[in-house]
């Protein structure tokens, strides 16, 4: 069912300097931040030959992730990010086999303008995944 890995999202509590370390020191294509009001994040995206890093960063006064970096100050990764072909499809088969899919199971558009869903850690060995249709 899951393609290709779309991306991996790392959470981090200096944007600047992380964005700077991955340019700099790793020497990956760096872009500029985006603010993702709707999502409670800021994001740069991070283009590798086979796949993306996403640096997070709480924006606004409910990020999703804020709690995941009063946990883990020195940031860490949050979630990876599976393609897959119909997402409607994935979830009904993800929960007929019992995974949880969060929020109220409905897909949202993601921070690439496509349909996502987060599935609950405790159901893929304490790993947050996100879906998104491609
Ligand atoms: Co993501």
């Amino acid at each position: 069912m899951i393609g290709r890995l779309n991306h991996v999202a790392i959470a981090v509590p200096d944007l600047e300097a992380a964005a700077a370390q991955y340019r700099d020191t790793l020497g990956a294509e760096v872009g500029a931040p985006q603010d993702e009001p709707e999502h409670g994040v800021t994001v740069v995206f991070i283009t590798l030959p086979n796949t993306k890093v996403e640096l997070l960063y709480p924006l606004g006064d409910n990020s999703p992730i804020a709690g995941f970096l009063e946990k883990n100050p020195s940031g860490g990764i949050h979630h990876i990010c599976y393609e897959v072909q119909d997402i409607r499809d994935a979830a009904a088969k993800l929960t007929a086999s019992g995974a949880r899919v969060l929020g109220d199971g409905e897909p949202k558009i993601g921070a690439h303008g496509k349909p996502v869903l987060f599935l609950h850690p405790k159901d893929f060995t304490g790993t947050l995944v996100e879906l998104e249709q491609v």
